[in-house]
């Protein structure tokens, strides 16, 4: 494989994740950054990442990134908090300056220095929960302040919001069994550590009202994409032609099944393919 090179700034944002997701941080760079194009990769055929091995988090994650640098992106968001845990140290190494990556990590410094309570909450993911990322930001941010970290993880939330059920019945039973402990322990500060969680967030409000503030990492990551396209001198100011929408978003499974899902998550325009379709091209 030849060395990968820099593209330039016209070039499109990829985002990543296993799924559905990672629209929440697309969403917070599209309205951060309104000039930038989008190319957002949603890995449906495997989703949930969460409960897989570290080795096959990281092929995937790799395949993921390399098929975004294949469609001409010239900046990576790893939007995927499973997926960062254990990826982002192999990509940054093979793609070094070429292709600058941002990755997420539950967003625990920000509740750490809002809590009253000295109580924060993390709920995420089996993978994240091992990942030494957050582990590092925990020692490295709340053990000092004597913050209490207490984490929580559901293997069903995942499919709720990737079956576009995050306000059923069923999904709001789930959240009530795994956050009451939180809620009981006296959090007050809720870390919602995966990017689909974000979308829980109706739910959780109604469930638990004013019992926790929400926090998530996706204003931040816009932030970080804005500040390393400058860095690289890769930002995009260029109006957008008409007839290009921001958000093209491809799946790696079945596009009929992802459409309604992804329409009900998304505000605004995007449009939507297989990636197999764009392997073709
Ligand atoms: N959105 C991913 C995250 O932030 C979901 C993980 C999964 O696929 O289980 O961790």
């Amino acid at each position: 494989m030849s060395r990968p090179v820099p593209r330039a700034a016209t070039a499109p944002i990829g985002v990543f994740d296993s799924g559905m997701g990672g629209l929440s941080v697309a969403q917070e760079i599209r309205a951060y950054l309104p000039h930038e194009r989008i190319v957002y990769l949603a890995d449906t055929k495997h989703v949930p990442y969460g409960c897989r091995s570290d080795d096959e988090i990281r092929m995937l994650t790799a395949q993921a990134v390399n098929w975004l640098y294949a469609q001409g992106c010239k900046l990576v968001v790893v939007a995927c908090n499973t997926a960062s845990a254990f990826s982002l140290t192999p990509l940054r190494e093979y793609y070094g300056e070429a292709l600058p990556i941002v990755g997420l990590v539950p967003a625990v410094k920000p509740a750490v220095l809002a809590t009253q309570s000295k109580k924060v909450g993390v709920l995420a993911t089996t993978g994240t929960l091992r990942g030494t990322l957050l582990q590092d930001v925990i020692r490295e941010v709340a053990l000092p302040a004597q913050v209490e970290v207490i984490t929580a993880v559901s293997p069903k939330l995942v499919p709720f919001v990737e079956a576009g059920e995050q306000n059923s019945s069923a999904c709001r039973a789930e959240l009530l069994q795994v956050l009451t402990p939180l809620a009981q322990a006296g959090v007050d500060q809720l870390v919602l550590g995966c990017t689909h969680y974000p979308f829980l967030a109706e739910s959780i409000r109604t469930l638990f009202a004013d019992q926790f503030c929400l926090v998530d990492s996706g204003l931040a990551v816009a932030k970080q994409t804005g500040r390393l396209l400058e860095q690289h001198q890769l930002r995009s100011w260029s109006h957008l032609l008409a007839d290009q929408p921001s958000l093209q978003c491809f799946v790696t499974g079945d596009v009929v099944q992802a459409q309604p899902v992804m329409a009900s998550l998304v505000k605004g325009v995007f449009d939507l393919h297989q990636t197999d379709e764009a392997s073709a091209d």
